[in-house]
């Protein structure tokens, strides 16, 4: 049995790239006989960049509802708010006392903003700390993360291992586990599809939107009676990971015709069609739930209470290490 763990920003609704790279593949992993889960959306992370509480409450709404709307299983694992269990912040500060300066120094998520110091709030400055909170508060052994946060993961382990050796075993020292970079999803101008990018799509907005998103889609001035590249095409290079192999086969043959009136609008309509149908349940559920918030709390809540549990046991462990009982 592994205790797998990991925090997903609410920085944003998730988008298609979000979805196909983060969402579905956690989902997967937690359908695994003997995982344990607790996933949670670190709101109090996103306060580093966001100081509009509307939009905190907002976007954390909107990520617990793509999630539940993708069918997590909050029944069986651990969702909630990071938020909600505020014991990672006394912890944090526990942490913070044993971090030497140096090390947050040197960490990729202070030193890109560190050319301007006066934009940098102590809350990024110590994010590092925060995330190791997170993961040496719930005993967890394993952390599903994109390579980016790399660095963070060695530090909540040099961290969890100083600790141990200061005060005798305590903590859990977890693993990190990179997802595969294979599923790369190009944004709408052909770059990695990113909210920091303005390129991306949100499977979750009404059809109008959402096909005014697809019809944004950056392509070259190929006519509609010549025959296109589907290897430089960001319309095909994003059909072909939603597309099953008859339809993918199809559309690469309507790239290749000639005179057939067939132009990047079609190849866009079609590809909106292919979204709204793929996902039909996901966006219905994501927008029943995104109109009742009440139901998002009860159920967060009910996460907090099980994350909340866990959490008192470790802390219980630490405070009375550190003399503080
Ligand atoms: P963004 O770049 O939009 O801010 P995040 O950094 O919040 O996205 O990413 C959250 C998770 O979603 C990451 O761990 C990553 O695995 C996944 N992800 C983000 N963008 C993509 C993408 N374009 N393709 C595949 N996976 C992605
Ligand atoms: N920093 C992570 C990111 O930007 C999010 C995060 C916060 C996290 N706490 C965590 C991930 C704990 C894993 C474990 O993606």
């Amino acid at each position: 049995m592994s205790r797998i763990l990991t925090g997903i920003q609410s920085t944003g609704v998730p988008h298609l790239g979000n979805i196909l790279g983060a969402i579905m593949p956690a989902i997967k992993l937690s359908k695994e006989a003997g995982n344990d889960c607790l996933f949670f959306i670190a709101d109090l992370h996103s306060l580093t960049t966001i100081k509009d509480a509307d939009k905190i409450k907002h976007n954390s709404y909107a990520v617990a509802a793509a999630w539940l709307a993708f069918g997590f299983d909050i029944e069986k694992n651990i969702f909630y708010r990071q938020s909600d269990v505020p014991a990672v912040c006394e912890l944090q500060w526990y942490l913070n006392c044993m971090t030497p300066f140096p090390m947050l120094a040197n960490a990729h998520s202070f030193k890109d903003k560190s050319e301007k110091l006066s934009d940098v709030n102590a809350g990024l400055f110590t994010y590092p700390v925060l995330m190791s909170a997170d993961i040496l508060l719930y005993d967890a052994e394993i952390v599903p993360v994109g390579k980016d946060q790399e660095q963070h993961l060695e530090m909540t382990r040099v961290i969890g291992r100083s600790f141990n050796h200061q005060y005798g075993e305590t903590f859990v020292i977890p693993e990190a586990k990179f997802h595969t970079e294979t599923m790369h999803v190009q944004g709408t101008d052909g770059n990695k599809m990113s909210k920091s990018y303005d390129n991306f799509i949100d499977i979750f907005l009404p059809d109008k939107k959402l096909r005014k998103q697809i019809m944004g889609i950056v392509t070259d001035s190929t006519g509609v009676d010549e025959a296109k590249d589907t290897e430089t095409c960001n319309v095909f290079g994003l059909y072909k990971i939603l597309a099953d192999s008859d339809q993918i086969e199809a559309m690469r043959a309507k790239y290749a015709a000639t005179n057939s009136g067939f132009g990047y609008g079609h190849a866009k309509q079609e590809f909106f069609e292919l979204i709204v149908a793929k996902f039909e349940k996901e966006r219905a559920r994501f927008n029943e739930l995104m109109e009742d918030k009440d139901l998002l709390d009860t159920e967060l809540k009910k996460g907090a209470a099980k994350a909340q549990a866990i959490a008192s046991e470790v802390l219980g462990k630490v405070r009375s290490k550190m003399g503080f009982k």
